[in-house]
């Protein structure tokens, strides 16, 4: 598939929640052929500071405006700098990057769970499928209620579940805790949130907590800090059975069964499931 470069104009860039922002850019060629969990690499600064392009997944497309919509969250110099940028700048930014999801080829029900951020890349798969007559359910996890997108942002089909640490929305507790009420019931599961949330879904799976079905897919979108996002650098490196895959070119989608080495084997990260 083409990979374009593009200069995009910014049409907004709003707080939508809690340090969560969503730009929407005018990108038409990249619009036209991005798919769930498919990624830009966005230069985030007006110059080269920071160096690095930074990845981020699309949120929604329309295609016959060209436009697609970032939701991010301010972590770092880049984030801050693209939460800086107005209305009409040229944001350059490379795409369509990555695989897009598996999904079964008759509808059924989907199961999606995102810990903040991660929502994301679930929601273009949520509005992508809905119309094809798939039933989504999609369990969001954060610190508390103001860091959860906002309803308004999720498609009005998908049954939106939400947990917090805190307890101020939804579910009082870890967002991984609600997957077993829902694993039965789904043809696939999708998944995409920070490690300390994947370290606690990997050890539920191994530990078949939820009951066991090895033919149902559960794929994993990573978010990897990434360097030049083309398969190039190998700064994105994941540990698989087949051996070491880029998340930028062989992902950012893998089986969850496929990453559990590669969960297991880093430092124990203990979080919120927003970042
Ligand atoms: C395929 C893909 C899709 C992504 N989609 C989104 C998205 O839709 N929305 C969104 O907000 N972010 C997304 N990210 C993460 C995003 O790329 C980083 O948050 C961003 O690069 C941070 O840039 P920065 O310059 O603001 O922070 P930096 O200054 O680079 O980092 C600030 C802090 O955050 C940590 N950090 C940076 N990147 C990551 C990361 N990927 N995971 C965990 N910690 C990190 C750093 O170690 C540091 O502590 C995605 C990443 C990938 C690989
Ligand atoms: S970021 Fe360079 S190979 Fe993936």
């Amino acid at each position: 598939m083409a990979v374009y470069q593009e200069r995009a104009t910014l049409i907004s860039n709003e707080t939508v929640a809690d340090g969560l922002l969503i730009a929407r850019v005018h990108s038409p060629q990249i619009a036209s052929q991005c798919q769930p969990a498919q990624f830009v690499h966005v230069r985030c600064g007006d110059g080269i500071d920071p160096l690095l392009l930074r990845p981020f997944s699309m949120l929604t497309v329309d295609r016959e405006a060209g436009t697609l919509d970032i939701l991010y969250q301010v972590v770092g110099r880049g984030t801050e700098l693209l939460k800086n940028r107005r209305v009409g700048d040229e944001i350059l930014q490379l795409g369509p990057l990555g695989k897009t999801f598996a999904v079964p080829p008759n509808p059924g029900n989907l199961l999606l769970v995102g810990g903040g951020i991660g929502a994301a890349p679930l929601v273009f798969l949520a509005e992508t499928v809905i119309p094809k007559g798939y039933s989504v359910t999609l369990l969001s996890g954060a610190r508390t209620a103001a860091r959860h997108l906002p309803a308004e942002h999720v498609p009005s089909a998908v049954e939106y579940v939400l947990a917090t640490d805190d307890g101020t929305a939804g579910y009082h507790g870890p967002v991984t805790d609600l997957i077993a009420d829902y694993f039965l019931w789904s043809d696939a599961v999708y998944i995409c949130g920070p490690w300390p949330m994947l370290t606690a879904i990997d050890a539920a799976y191994q530990a078949r907590v939820w009951g066991w079905n090895s033919k149902k897919p559960i794929q994993v979108s990573l978010e990897n800090q990434m360097g030049c996002a083309m398969g190039v650098c190998l700064g994105c490196v994941v540990t698989t059975p087949r051996g070491f895959q880029r998340v930028c070119r062989d992902g950012p989608v893998f089986a969850l069964r496929d990453l559990h080495t590669e969960i297991v084997s880093r430092p124990k990260l203990t979080g919120s499931p927003d970042r």
